[in-house]
């Protein structure tokens, strides 16, 4: 089965390390065992394994997909920086009445075995220099994996407008000072919340969370102004790459990314992908 797949994806020559697998396949043993390619090490350093094909149905495959057609993008379209760019974008997707736009999903990586963990989390700021998210540092598993590689991406997608924004940059934690000021903003609930989760540990019962809200509700009884909890706070992420993707008609889509050399340059390159 999979030498038929193999056959179908490679019309023309395959690359050398592509054939090695293609080859391999056919010596496998055992319909489910994965092949991996490289060194031995349960931890894929640099290359993608295959798997042979399961048997059975496949539980899902090909939903319905529909057309893009809704806009273009053309380098008169686009703003000198990209932050002015993701700025117009998303005031149009607030006008559009997209669902909650600022709504993205942040990636991160673990070192030294690049794992990727990935999540949904709110933009709260864009700022001239860069991306601002908020979140726990002190336990979740993005703050474990920032501890050891400061490298992020985010990625929009705002399906109303048919459109898709992808950033990728050097993360850097937020002064205290700067923190509180959205902090002030939260209801308070959400304020003794933050206090009162030791986020993505494992808790036995509900009840665990209800009562270190009580704590933490006790502790700041009578007292308007919570103070941000040190491991509690913004993330900015400096992007040195930012993409904008407009879906168009047959997959051919446009797409520009903004391109600088490191995030204390001003000096962005523009230039128009293929689909
Ligand atoms: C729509 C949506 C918005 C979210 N916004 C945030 C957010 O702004 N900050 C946050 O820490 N978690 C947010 N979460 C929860 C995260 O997805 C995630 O569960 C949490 O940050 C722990 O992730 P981690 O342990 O991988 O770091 C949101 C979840 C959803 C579904």
């Amino acid at each position: 089965m999979l030498r038929n797949l193999t056959r179908t994806l490679f019309t023309t020559t395959p690359p050398l390390n592509l054939r090695r697998m293609a080859s391999s396949n056919s010596t496998s043993t055992s319909a489910s065992t994965p092949i991996s390619m490289g060194s031995s090490n349960t931890t894929p350093a640099s290359s993608t394994s295959f798997s042979t094909t399961p048997t059975g149905e496949k539980l899902i495959f090909a939903p319905a997909d529909g057309q893009y057609t809704r806009g273009t993008l053309s380098t008169a379209d686009l703003s000198s920086s990209p932050f002015t760019q993701f700025h117009g974008w998303f005031s149009a997707a607030q006008s559009a009445s997209v669902y909650q736009p600022e709504t993205l999903v942040l990636s991160t990586a673990s070192l030294p075995s690049g794992r990727v963990s990935a999540r949904t989390v709110y933009l709260k700021e864009l700022d001239p220099t860069g991306f601002v998210i908020y979140s726990n540092f002190g336990t979740s598993r993005k703050s474990q994996d920032l501890r050891g590689n400061p490298w992020a991406s985010l990625t929009f997608y705002w399906r109303e407008m048919e459109r898709q924004v992808r950033v990728e940059g050097v993360t850097e934690r937020l002064v205290p000072e700067e923190s509180q000021r959205y902090f002030d903003t939260r209801i308070r609930g959400s304020r003794i919340g933050a206090w009162a989760s030791r986020q993505s540990e494992v808790i036995e019962h509900r009840s665990t969370l209800e009562e270190r809200v009580s704590e933490v509700e006790k502790r700041f009884e009578g007292q308007e102004k919570i103070p941000v909890p040190e491991f509690w706070g913004g993330l900015r992420v400096r992007p040195v790459y930012v993409e904008f993707w407009q879906g168009r008609e047959s997959r051919l889509h446009d797409r520009f990314v903004y391109e600088r050399e490191s995030v204390d340059s001003e000096v962005w390159t523009v230039k128009r992908l293929s689909p």
